[in-house]
């Protein structure tokens, strides 16, 4: 499958606006400067308009605003009256030499040995705990949602890391995936060591030699040997079931002036307008906020990790929200651009979400399941700027311990 560029520096820069943010400081503490910058070892052997933006809370992506007031959509996306982008194809994996790191590995391979539940592969380790498979499909996934993520919010990380003071030496990225955040993170500050840890072994092999990836649970307690100057969470949103106790464990384990950043999608994903009221996508939305609560997980977090890095202790907490297109529905290039990307992964990810969530939580046949993703597929599918406008709110929250 092709798909348009996501690398920021490949895009037209006339046509993709600056950031129209208000960073949102909380108000318990002080302003940060919001400044817009742009292996595995196993620790543990085993034209219509839409309404008016929210002036504080909404960051958009827009090229222009219409308000549609009194209104409970607040979006800031704009419906595009024009037509649709063209894609391109796009493959940025970088894979390179092996980590110095490599020869600490000593993966048992029964944590290789996946589980295997309805045709897809989900981890061994602490088996049963994180409800999206491992398999080849939600890597490639993973990493096209990276590079949505990079596209949205412009730069890998947000919080103030320029000329942080004392360095950054020791970053660490929990529930890190296929690793490709923390090994582009790693690539561009090559003198600071970075640890990416995961429920799976996931990661390529071949890395910078300034990172390494570790099997470990983020909600086990910690026992790094040192301290890290910045550590970095995305799309934490499916996996704990105390995003509070990880956020204080980071506490713990930064030093101060280091920071946390936290970049995430916020379920439910929503429609921009009344037009998905009703839709199979809104009740499949339902649907899995119930049976992850029926499996002891919240979905509906991000909103509050602003408040959650606050009760942890941390200053200068800075809230930054991003509305991500399900479809090239929204106005301006770098809306149709996002909302094909943002397309691509919800297909992508309708099984991989589905599945154990409504299987376990809600004893939901695999049947009524395929008969379901049928009509939310054709839902995505129609999603455009004269059908239903869908949408992924997405958060990046930071903050500093003091
Ligand atoms: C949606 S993926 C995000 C991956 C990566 N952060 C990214 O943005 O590409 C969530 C990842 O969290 C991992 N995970 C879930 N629960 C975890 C836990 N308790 N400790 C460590 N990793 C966990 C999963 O294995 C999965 O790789």
């Amino acid at each position: 499958m092709a798909f348009p560029s996501l690398h920021p520096e490949e895009a037209d820069p006339a046509a993709v606006p600056a950031n129209q943010e208000v960073p949102e400081v909380h108000p318990a503490i002080s302003s940060s400067d919001a400044s817009d910058k742009e292996a595995t070892d196993v620790k543990h052997a085993t034209d219509t308009t839409l309404p008016e933006p929210q002036p504080v809370e909404d960051e958009q992506n827009t090229d222009g605003l219409a308000s549609a007031p009194g209104s409970i959509y607040s979006t800031g996306l704009v419906v595009d009256s024009g037509s649709d982008h063209t894609e391109t194809d796009n493959d940025n994996d970088s894979a390179y030499g092996t980590s110095v790191y490599s020869t600490t590995q000593s993966v048992r391979s029964s944590i290789y040995d996946y589980v295997e539940e309805n045709g897809r592969t989900y981890h061994r380790f602490k088996e049963g705990k994180y409800f999206l498979p491992n398999d080849e499909v939600e890597k490639d996934r993973l990493d096209l949602q990276h590079h949505l993520c990079n596209l949205s919010f412009g730069s890998l990380y947000l919080a103030p890391l320029d000329n942080l003071e004392g360095g950054l030496h020791n970053v660490l990225d929990i529930a890190t995936g296929t690793g490709i955040w923390a090994i582009e993170f790693a690539e561009q500050f090559p003198s600071a060591i970075v640890i990416g840890t995961d429920l799976s072994p996931i990661q390529p092999a071949y890395v910078p030699p300034n990172l390494r990836f570790e099997v470990d649970d983020a909600e086990d307690p910690w026992d790094y040997s040192h301290k890290f100057d910045y550590i970095h969470g995305r799309m934490l949103v499916t996996c704990f079931q105390s995003h509070l106790a990880v956020f204080k464990s980071a506490y713990d384990f930064l030093r101060p002036g280091g920071w946390i950043e936290l970049q995430d999608a916020s379920f439910p994903f929503l429609g921009a307008d009344e037009k998905w009221e009703g839709t199979a996508f809104q009740r499949w939305m339902g649907l899995l906020m119930d049976g992850a609560k029926a499996m002891g997980k919240d979905w509906n977090r991000v909103p509050r990790y602003k408040d959650y890095l606050v009760e942890a202790g941390f200053e200068d907490v800075v809230e930054r929200r991003f509305n991500c297109p399900i479809g090239s529905w929204a106005k301006g290039e770098k809306n149709r651009i996002l909302g094909a990307w943002g397309k691509a992964n919800i297909l992508q990810s309708l099984g991989g979400l589905s599945l154990a969530i409504l299987t376990k939580g809600l004893g939901m046949s695999v049947a009524e399941i395929e008969l379901l993703l049928v009509e939310v597929r054709d839902d995505i599918n129609r999603a455009g700027r004269d059908s239903i406008h869908l949408y992924a709110p997405m958060y990046v929250v930071y903050g500093r311990k003091p």
